[in-house]
């Protein structure tokens, strides 16, 4: 089960026994050199984080720690805060005001630096524009950005007055767009004009005048000027951001909030059709993402950090916005595509402004891998001192060749296990005291307990696999899935009660380090990012050609997982040439582009139990070449054979 639902087998892991401790050289510069923090959460869970809560200023100071009532956890009860002070105002206040808050650097070579002076103004500018159209405390604002600076800015504006974000992936159609705006009833949406993509344009503007018709909680759309195209502009609803926002004062007074207001909503994919919007909170969310930046990342005041994913995630969340900012971080923001306009682009960014840090996914290393270490080689990475990794199970080789060939052998690497939900880093090493394993996500960070349990919930033993729980409350939990308590309670807390369950696979070897096996239920990870089967699926039916369709996740070399479709036309229809593209498209269309089906096979039909429901199982068997498993329960056993060698002998199509 769980080993086998991600591109790493148990017998890969275990080839690869290879361990690297830390230097004595970085140990000794380490902002954390001992064992001791372990234990000293351990001993006390609340004590230690509200030691790590002196980090944060408040207006008032909480009364209590925390109060857990599962599955719901309160954190700093009675504080208050506000976020975008403590990313601009404090430092800005303890003259820190000139160093550089980002490098932007645009896919087509302009930039743009930022000191935390001008961001704290742009921000207040922008936070006054939103008030001045009405957004008060508690709406909520839908932006839908490339990665520009106003990105941020937007998000740290609502922030400061208290208007929850929800950020939608300018990779999502307008039609996702539309599904999360409607779900928390957007006021405001932020937009672009459109944005850059490999030398293309990315119609922003066009899709969100497709999701607004079906919107009408929005009132006004705020509008960046990027690329600088004709765009229409719909008097009365649709502004401007350079009118707007620039002539706003400088100034804006920042809410104090209470530690458990809500800072923004995130869309992930389930095991329904339907995104959740997770819910985060503000004190517990900030302390969470600023603790585990400073530990894990290493971070001191003249690194510059960069995380390469798109802020409209939540890695981007965490570690390109909240965490880096509270932390006073120097960041590169990129815009673009990593091979444009060529595949050394990365590795000019990183010489370019001397990177120290570096975090991003598995996919993207392996991407590089392909395309060869001559392009890395051919810049000075001497400046960086440390690499991250997340989204995916990192494969030894890749961990390897990131450690070899951008790292010069010298930089840890910091596999880090966490979720949209978890909103902070949740099994990783400590680089300056943890002994490193390729492929694992090693331990979890200070006053995280978790666990790798059976069926049962029982604890497995050193050694075995099974699922992954996490037994206590952690600051930057998800406070629930916005609007949907039930959904909340059965997706996260119903498997084992009283106990988190992500709804990843893990092993433990014998040393206690944590292996990510992968996802156990109906969600697959494509590049790092989580799609849902039931989501493409019904897409795909909602096409009037097709009858029926089941999803899964393929192994793939490049993004880990691949989307593999197997449809049922409907009786009448053709499979003529042609329509498995048509479907591919209409899928991207309908999700967005990271949506699309990699390969679609057309069936006569799908291997169902006796009641009906598709067994996914025998169709990952199927397309990952593995022998099947129990097939008992099968309606029809012949189904799985005649798929089969349909599979095989179209492979030789593609
Ligand atoms: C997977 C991204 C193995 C996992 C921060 C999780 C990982 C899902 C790792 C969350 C890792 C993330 N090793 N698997 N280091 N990091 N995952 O919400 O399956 O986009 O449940 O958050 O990605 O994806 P999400």
């Amino acid at each position: 089960m769980a080993d086998q639902a991600s591109g790493l087998t148990i017998e890969a892991l275990l080839s690869e026994d290879r361990t690297f401790p830390p230097s004595s050289e970085f140990r000794a510069q380490a902002l954390v050199s001992s064992e001791d923090i372990y234990a000293e959460a351990e001993a006390d869970l609340e004590g230690f984080w509200a030691r790590q809560a002196e980090q944060i200023d408040w207006f008032q100071p909480y009364d209590k720690v925390l109060e857990w009532n599962p599955p719901y956890a309160k954190w700093f009860l009675g504080g208050k805060l506000n976020i975008s002070y403590n990313c601009l105002d404090r430092h800005v206040q303890n003259g820190g005001g000139e160093k550089v808050a980002y490098y932007w650097e645009g896919e087509s070579g302009e930039t743009r630096t930022i000191t935390y002076a001008q961001l704290l103004e742009d921000v207040c500018r922008c936070a006054n524009a939103l008030k001045s159209l009405g957004v008060r405390k508690g709406d909520r604002v839908a932006i839908y950005l490339p990665m520009i600076p106003e990105l941020p800015v937007a998000m740290l504006a609502c922030a400061r007055i208290g208007a929850p974000h929800t950020a939608v992936f300018a990779g999502f159609s307008a039609e996702s767009l539309s599904d999360r705006m409607n779900d928390c009833d957007a006021k405001l949406l932020i937009t672009a004009d459109g944005g850059i993509r490999k030398g293309s344009v990315v119609p922003l503007k066009k899709n969100s005048d497709e999701a607004l018709k079906t919107s009408p909680s929005v009132e006004h759309v705020l509008l960046v000027k990027r690329t600088g195209e004709d765009v229409a502009v719909q008097e009365g609803r649709d502004l401007w951001w350079h009118d707007v926002v620039s002539e706003q004062p400088a100034e804006c007074e920042p809410e104090a909030l209470d530690s458990e207001d809500m800072l923004y909503l995130l869309y992930t994919s389930g095991t329904t059709a339907k995104p959740k919007g997770i819910v985060h909170t503000t004190a517990g969310y900030l302390l969470g993402a600023m603790t585990t930046h400073k530990l894990v990342f290493d971070i001191k005041p003249d690194d510059v950090y960069w995380c390469a994913a798109d802020v409209g995630w939540v890695t981007g969340h965490s570690y390109i916005v909240y965490g880096p900012l509270a932390n006073h971080t120097t960041g590169v923001m990129y815009e673009g595509v990593p091979d444009f306009p060529a595949r050394d682009r990365w590795w000019s960014i990183v010489e370019k402004y001397k990177v120290t840090v570096l975090y991003t996914a598995p996919t993207a290393i392996r991407a590089h891998m392909k395309w060869g270490p001559q392009h890395a080689e051919a810049h000075d990475l001497s400046s960086l001192r440390l690499l991250g990794s997340v989204g995916e199970p990192i494969n030894p080789e890749a961990w390897l060749w990131y450690y070899r060939h951008i790292g010069g052998e010298r930089c840890p690497v910091v596999d880090t296990w966490w979720q949209t939900e978890t909103g902070m880093i949740m099994i990783t090493p400590l680089p300056g005291i943890t002994t490193l394993k390729p492929g694992s996500a090693t331990r979890p960070f200070p006053g995280v307990e978790a666990d790798v349990v059976d069926e049962q919930g029982n604890s497995v033993p050193l050694g075995g696999a099974g699922y992954l729980v996490i037994k206590k409350p952690w600051p930057a939990m998800l406070r629930g899935i916005y609007g949907d308590p039930e959904r909340y309670q059965q997706t996260y807390w119903s498997r084992y009660p009283g106990m988190y369950f992500p709804g990843d696979g893990a092993k433990r070897d014998e040393d206690g380090y944590f292996w990510l096996l992968g996802r156990v239920d109906d969600v697959m990870n494509v590049s790092g990012h989580r799609i849902s089967t039931m989501e493409v699926e019904s897409a795909l039916v909602s096409d009037s050609r097709v009858a029926e369709a089941a999803v899964i996740g393929q192994r793939d070399d490049l993004t880990g997982e691949a989307i593999f479709a197997f449809v049922i036309l409907r009786g009448d229809v053709e499979s003529e040439k042609g329509l498995g593209e048509e479907l591919r498209q209409y899928v991207a269309t309908k999700i967005g582009a990271i949506a699309r089906p990699k390969r679609i096979m057309f069936t006569p039909e799908l291997p169902k139990t006796r009641s009906g429901k598709i067994m996914r199982r025998l169709l990952r068997d199927i397309a990952n070449d593995r022998q099947l498993g129990d097939t008992t329960t099968l309606a029809d056993t012949s189904v799985v054979e005649t798929i089969r060698e349909a599979s095989t002998a179209s492979k030789g199509d593609e």
